[in-house]
Order: structure tokens, then C-alpha cells, then sequence
């Protein structure tokens, strides 16, 4: 309901003058015509380049008019889009009068012109976790600008590590966090195209987060995107049946039982990210890693409260039996490879005797 309505304020508050922008088709930005830097833009500049300019909004504050070409020129929008792409209408002058209170209300009145050439991503946003913040009237929550800015727009992942900068200017206890993690070190330090960062889990536009029951029942998937990849896990010697071992397990089947039933009023299901962390995933050796034998103990109490030192060892986790991990399980199963065809071949060889020996007595 509220995104219908949405979409159709969006449509129609559509200044007549607009620059031909795909409106329709779940365009990329790249589909999107891109009318020629205007001459125009010289005259706009002879007022707005003056960095004395200013203007006094409602409440009170000044705020600077100066733009600075060389900002946009740089931009990704540079020598494709001239100034009224952007702000129509404002060839007019004087200017048409606007009543901004804050500071706030002209950022989220100059956002709508990004929505109308790139539409598709627009559309995509009302269904993120910020514009439900948004809609309840929380005004942190980040417009467009807010993660792109506005005449210096970046390419928004190149270098990779921007992305998490960009959400770190709201959530930065959790960006430093994460930025210290195996997955953000190796993003950080090598730009590892390989680790996940925050919109691989979460999205950028579609935003969703752990208050989404059916995200929160996807985390082992997530995971599994990449750990269950062989070529790229071959890469860092890492196995990639810890997916598949954990389906198998009891946690793995409940879990899935369970599905997108999950709610917080249910028990905890131990998933993924229950052993190994979420934003501070470490390697599974790390002295502080949750998995490590020494700290397993405390991560199993946090579910099952009796669990002793050795409850861990009952638990094969991740791994198929093998010779230098599991010993005991690795000859017993090998055993029963060759065991259980032994006895069944004899048995077979029994009956054949038996059978042989009727016949031949006869
Ligand atoms: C003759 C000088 C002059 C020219 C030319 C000019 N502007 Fe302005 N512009 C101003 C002034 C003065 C203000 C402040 C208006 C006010 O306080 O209401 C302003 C405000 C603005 C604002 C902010 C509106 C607001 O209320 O916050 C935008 C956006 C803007 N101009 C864009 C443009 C564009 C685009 C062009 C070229 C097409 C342009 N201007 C040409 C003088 C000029
Ligand atoms: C890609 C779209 C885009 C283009 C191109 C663009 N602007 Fe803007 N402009 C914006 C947005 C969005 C804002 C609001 C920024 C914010 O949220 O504070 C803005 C703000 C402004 C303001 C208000 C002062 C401020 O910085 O907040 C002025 C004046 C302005 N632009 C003038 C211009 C002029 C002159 C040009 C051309 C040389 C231009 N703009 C090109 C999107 C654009
Ligand atoms: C008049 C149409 C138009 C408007 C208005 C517009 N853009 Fe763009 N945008 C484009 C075009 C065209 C490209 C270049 C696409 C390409 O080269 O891949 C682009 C590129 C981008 C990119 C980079 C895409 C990439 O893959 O690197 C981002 C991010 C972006 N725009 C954000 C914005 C934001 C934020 C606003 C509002 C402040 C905005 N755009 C306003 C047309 C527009
Ligand atoms: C919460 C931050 C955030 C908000 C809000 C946001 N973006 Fe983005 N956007 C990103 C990130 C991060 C990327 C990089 C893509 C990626 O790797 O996921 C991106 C990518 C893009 C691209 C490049 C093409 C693509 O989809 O990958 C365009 C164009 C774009 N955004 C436009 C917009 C527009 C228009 C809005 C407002 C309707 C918007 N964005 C709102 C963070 C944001
Ligand atoms: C301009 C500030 C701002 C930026 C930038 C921003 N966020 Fe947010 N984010 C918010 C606000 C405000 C909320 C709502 C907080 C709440 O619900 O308590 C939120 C909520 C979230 C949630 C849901 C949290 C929950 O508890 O349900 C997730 C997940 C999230 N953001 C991820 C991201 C990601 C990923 C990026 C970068 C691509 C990003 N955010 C960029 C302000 C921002
Ligand atoms: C490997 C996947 C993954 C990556 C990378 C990731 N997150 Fe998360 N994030 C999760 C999961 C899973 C949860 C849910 C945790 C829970 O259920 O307690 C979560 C929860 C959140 C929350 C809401 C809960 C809270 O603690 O407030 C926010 C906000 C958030 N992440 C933002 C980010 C940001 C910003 C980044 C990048 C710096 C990021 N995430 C990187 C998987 C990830
Ligand atoms: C986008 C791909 C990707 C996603 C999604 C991802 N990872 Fe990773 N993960 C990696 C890569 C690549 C490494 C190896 C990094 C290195 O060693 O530099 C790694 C390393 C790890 C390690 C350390 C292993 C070791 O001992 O070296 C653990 C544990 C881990 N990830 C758990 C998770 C969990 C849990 C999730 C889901 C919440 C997850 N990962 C999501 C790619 C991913
Ligand atoms: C009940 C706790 C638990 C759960 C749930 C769990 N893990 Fe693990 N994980 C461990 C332990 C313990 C280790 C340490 C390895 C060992 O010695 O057995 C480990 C090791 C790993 C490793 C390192 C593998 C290697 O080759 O060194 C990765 C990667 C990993 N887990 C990812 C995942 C993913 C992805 C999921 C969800 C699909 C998951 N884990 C679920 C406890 C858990
Ligand atoms: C986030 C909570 C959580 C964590 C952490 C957790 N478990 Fe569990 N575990 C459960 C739940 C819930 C069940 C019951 C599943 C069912 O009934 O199918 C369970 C079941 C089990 C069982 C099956 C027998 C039984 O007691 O029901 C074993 C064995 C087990 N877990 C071992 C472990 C080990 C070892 C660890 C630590 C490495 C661990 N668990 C960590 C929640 C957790």
C-alpha cells in the first residue's frame, strides 16, 4: 500500500521539464539518456560559483549556494548531465520561492530528481529497512545523497572497501567491527574481491536486516554463496562441506524445518553465525575465535546451559571423517567400507554354498 503510494507521488510530482529519463523499464542507469552538458550550466555559474552566495533557511541557518564545477566535472555524472538535469525549472529567474525549514527538507526535495533517471533503483529502495524508517518519520535514515552524495557522486564500488565507508557514515560501530573481521581485513588491506562486504549480505538499495524473518532464515545460504563454492574457497585451503555437513546437522535440520517460521519468540536455532560471529567473524585458529577449541565450551553454553568440556567433542561439526581430524570415527567408517561388503559377500557366498550343496546331494 504505502509503496504504491509512493510510486505514484514519485510519478507525479514529475516537474513537466524533466530531461528524457526511462521512467518505465527496469532500466540501468546506462539505459538512461544522458542529455549533453548545456551551455547553460556557464550562466548558473556566474551567480553560483561566487562562494559568498548564500541563503537563509527557515530555521534560522545559512547555508552556502557556492558550487564548485570541478566537484561535478569530477563526479560520474560529469560531461553527461548539464545543471538543470537536476534542478529544473531553476532557469527561471528569479528563482521559483522554496520554504525549506531544514537543512534535512532540502536534501529529501532535491533526492527526487536522482529517482526519476534511475527508477528501477528507486523502486528498489522502498523495499529496504531504511525506507521503512523513513516512513515511521525517522529522519536519519539515508536518502540517495545521504550514500552517493549529490554533485560528487563516486562510483559506488570502485575501490570495494567504499561501499563499507559508505554505511559507516550511520552504522559505524559495526563497520569497525566488521573492518577488523577475516572477511573486512581482507577487504580493507587487499581489496579481496572474494569477502563478503555489508550490501553482499544486506543489499544496498533492497536493504534488509535481522528484523526480516525470512533474511534471518537465509543467513546459512548467504554463507554458503561463497563457502560452498569450491574455486574460490580452493583459493584459501578452506572446506566447502561446512554448508553441506551443516544441513545434515541436528541444528542444520531444525533450522530448516523451521524455514521462514522463525520468529524471535521461538527458541534460538543454532545457525552459522550463532558459532562463528556475524560482523566479527574471525579465522577459525584466532585466539579469539568462538570456535576455537578452547572458547567452543562458551559458545555451546550460550544455547545448551549444562554443556561440559567435553560436550563439544560429541559434536563432529563440520567435518567428514578424516585420518588427521577424527581418527576413531575416520577407521570406523573406512572399517565399515570394507566390513560391511565382506559380510554381505559371505553371507551371498553362504547361501550359494548352501544351495550348491542341496542340489548336489540330491
Ligand atoms: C542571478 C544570479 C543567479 C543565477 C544566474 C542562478 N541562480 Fe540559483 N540562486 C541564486 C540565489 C540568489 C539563490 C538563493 C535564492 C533564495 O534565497 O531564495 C539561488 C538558489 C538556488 C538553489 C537553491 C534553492 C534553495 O531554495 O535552496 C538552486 C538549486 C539553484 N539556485 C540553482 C540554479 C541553477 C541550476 C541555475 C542555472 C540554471 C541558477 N541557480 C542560476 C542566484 C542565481
Ligand atoms: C546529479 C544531479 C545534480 C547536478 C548535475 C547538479 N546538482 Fe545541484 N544539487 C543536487 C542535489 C541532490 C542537491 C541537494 C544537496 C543536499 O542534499 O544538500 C543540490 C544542491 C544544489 C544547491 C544548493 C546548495 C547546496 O550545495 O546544497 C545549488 C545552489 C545547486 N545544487 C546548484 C547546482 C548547479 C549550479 C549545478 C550545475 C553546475 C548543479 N547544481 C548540478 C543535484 C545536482
Ligand atoms: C538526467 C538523468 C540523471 C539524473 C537526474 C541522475 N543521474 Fe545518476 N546517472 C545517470 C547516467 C546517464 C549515469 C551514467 C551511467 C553509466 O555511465 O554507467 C549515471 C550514473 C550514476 C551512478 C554511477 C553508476 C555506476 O554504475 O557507477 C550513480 C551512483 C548515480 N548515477 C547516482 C545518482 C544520484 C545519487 C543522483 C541524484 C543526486 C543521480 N544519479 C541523478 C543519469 C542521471
Ligand atoms: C544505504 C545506502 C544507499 C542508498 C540509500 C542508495 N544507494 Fe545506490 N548504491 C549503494 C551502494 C553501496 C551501491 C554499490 C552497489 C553494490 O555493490 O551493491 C549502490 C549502487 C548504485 C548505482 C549503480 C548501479 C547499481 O545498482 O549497482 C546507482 C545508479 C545507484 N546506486 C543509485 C541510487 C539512487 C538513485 C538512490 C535513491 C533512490 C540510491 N542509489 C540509494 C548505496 C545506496
Ligand atoms: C544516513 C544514515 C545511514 C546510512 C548511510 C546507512 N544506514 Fe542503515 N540504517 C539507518 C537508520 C536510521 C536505520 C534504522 C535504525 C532502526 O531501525 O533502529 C538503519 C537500519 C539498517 C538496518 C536494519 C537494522 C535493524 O536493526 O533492523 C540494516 C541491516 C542497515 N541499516 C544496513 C545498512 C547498510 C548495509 C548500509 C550501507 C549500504 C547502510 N545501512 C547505510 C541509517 C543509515
Ligand atoms: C557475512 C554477512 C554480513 C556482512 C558482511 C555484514 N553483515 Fe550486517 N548482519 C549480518 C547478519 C547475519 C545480521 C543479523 C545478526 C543477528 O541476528 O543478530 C546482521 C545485522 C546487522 C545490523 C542490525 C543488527 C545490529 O547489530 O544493529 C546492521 C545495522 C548491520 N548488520 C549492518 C551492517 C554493515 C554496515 C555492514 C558492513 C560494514 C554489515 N552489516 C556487514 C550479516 C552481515
Ligand atoms: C562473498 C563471499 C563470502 C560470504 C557471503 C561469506 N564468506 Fe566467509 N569467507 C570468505 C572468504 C573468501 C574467506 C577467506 C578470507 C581469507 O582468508 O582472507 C572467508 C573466511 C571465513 C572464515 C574463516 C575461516 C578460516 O579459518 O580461515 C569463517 C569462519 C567464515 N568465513 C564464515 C562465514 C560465515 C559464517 C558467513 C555467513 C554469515 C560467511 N563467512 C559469508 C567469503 C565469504
Ligand atoms: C554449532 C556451531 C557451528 C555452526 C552452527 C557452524 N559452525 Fe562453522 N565451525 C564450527 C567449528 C567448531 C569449527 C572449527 C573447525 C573444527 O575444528 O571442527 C568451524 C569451522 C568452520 C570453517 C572453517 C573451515 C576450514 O576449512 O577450516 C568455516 C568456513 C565455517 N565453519 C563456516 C560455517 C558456515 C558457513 C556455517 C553455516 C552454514 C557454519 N560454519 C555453522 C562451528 C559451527
Ligand atoms: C544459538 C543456540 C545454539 C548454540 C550456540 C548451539 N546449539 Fe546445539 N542445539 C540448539 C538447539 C535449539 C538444539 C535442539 C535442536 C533440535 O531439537 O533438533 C540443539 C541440539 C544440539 C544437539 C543434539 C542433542 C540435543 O542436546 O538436543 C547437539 C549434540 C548439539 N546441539 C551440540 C552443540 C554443540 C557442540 C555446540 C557448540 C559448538 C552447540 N550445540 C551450540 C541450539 C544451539
Amino acid at each position: 500500500m504505502t509503496h504504491a503510494l509512493a510510486l505514484l507521488l514519485a510519478l507525479a510530482m514529475q516537474p513537466p521539464t524533466s530531461p528524457p529519463a526511462d521512467t518505465t523499464a527496469a532500466a540501468a542507469p546506462a539505459a538512461a539518456e544522458a542529455p549533453a552538458a548545456t551551455p547553460a550550466d556557464d550562466d548558473c555559474l556566474m551567480c553560483h560559483s561566487d562562494k559568498e552566495l548564500t541563503t537563509t533557511l527557515g530555521n534560522g541557518e545559512t547555508r552556502s549556494l557556492f558550487v564548485d564545477p570541478a566537484t561535478i566535472k569530477a563526479s560520474v555524472h560529469g560531461g553527461a548531465l548539464g545543471c538543470l538535469d537536476c534542478h529544473a525549472g531553476f532557469d527561471e529567474m528569479p528563482h521559483p520561492t522554496t520554504s525549506f525549514q531544514t537543512k534535512r527538507d532540502v536534501s529529501v526535495a532535491f533526492q527526487e530528481q536522482c529517482t526519476h533517471c534511475h527508477f528501477a533503483t528507486f523502486k528498489k529502495t522502498l523495499d529496504s529497512v531504511h525506507h521503512v524508517a523513513q516512513a515511521r518519520g525517522d529522519t536519519t535514515a539515508p536518502l540517495c545523497t545521504d550514500c552517493h552524495g549529490a554533485h560528487n557522486v563516486a562510483s559506488p564500488s570502485k575501490p570495494r572497501s567504499r561501499i563499507s565507508q559508505t554505511c559507516a557514515k550511520c552504522h559505524a560501530g559495526i563497520s569497525t567491527v566488521y573492518s577488523k573481521s577475516v572477511h573486512g581485513k581482507a577487504l580493507v588491506d587487499d581489496d579481496n574481491p572474494d569477502v563478503p562486504t555489508c550490501t553482499d549480505c544486506h543489499r544496498s538499495h533492497d536493504t534488509a536486516g535481522p528484523h526480516e524473518s525470512d533474511w534471518r532464515a537465509h543467513t546459512p545460504e548467504m554463507c554458503a554463496t561463497c563457502h560452498g563454492d569450491k574455486q574460490v574457497m580452493d583459493k584459501y585451503g578452506l572446506s566447502v562441506a561446512v554448508h553441506q555437513t551443516y544441513l545434515t546437522d541436528f541444528h542444520g535440520v531444525t533450522a530448516r524445518l523451521r524455514g521462514s517460521r522463525d520468529d524471535s519468540s521461538m527458541p534460538v536455532i543454532a545457525r552459522c553465525t550463532d558459532c562463528h560471529g556475524v560482523h566479527d567473524i574471525t579465522k577459525t585458529d584466532d585466539p579469539n575465535s568462538p570456535v576455537l577449541k578452547a572458547n567452543l565450551q562458551k559458545t555451546c553454553q550460550r544455547c545448551h546451559e549444562g554443556a561440559t568440556e567435553s560436550f563439544p567433542d560429541a559434536w563432529m561439526s563440520h567435518y567428514e571423517p578424516s585420518w588427521s581430524r577424527t581418527p576413531l570415527v575416520y577407521a570406523v567408517t573406512l572399517g565399515y567400507k570394507f566390513l560391511i561388503p565382506f559380510m554381505i559377500g559371505g553371507l551371498i557366498l553362504q547361501i550359494l554354498l548352501h544351495i550348491w550343496r542341496v542340489v548336489v546331494n540330491r
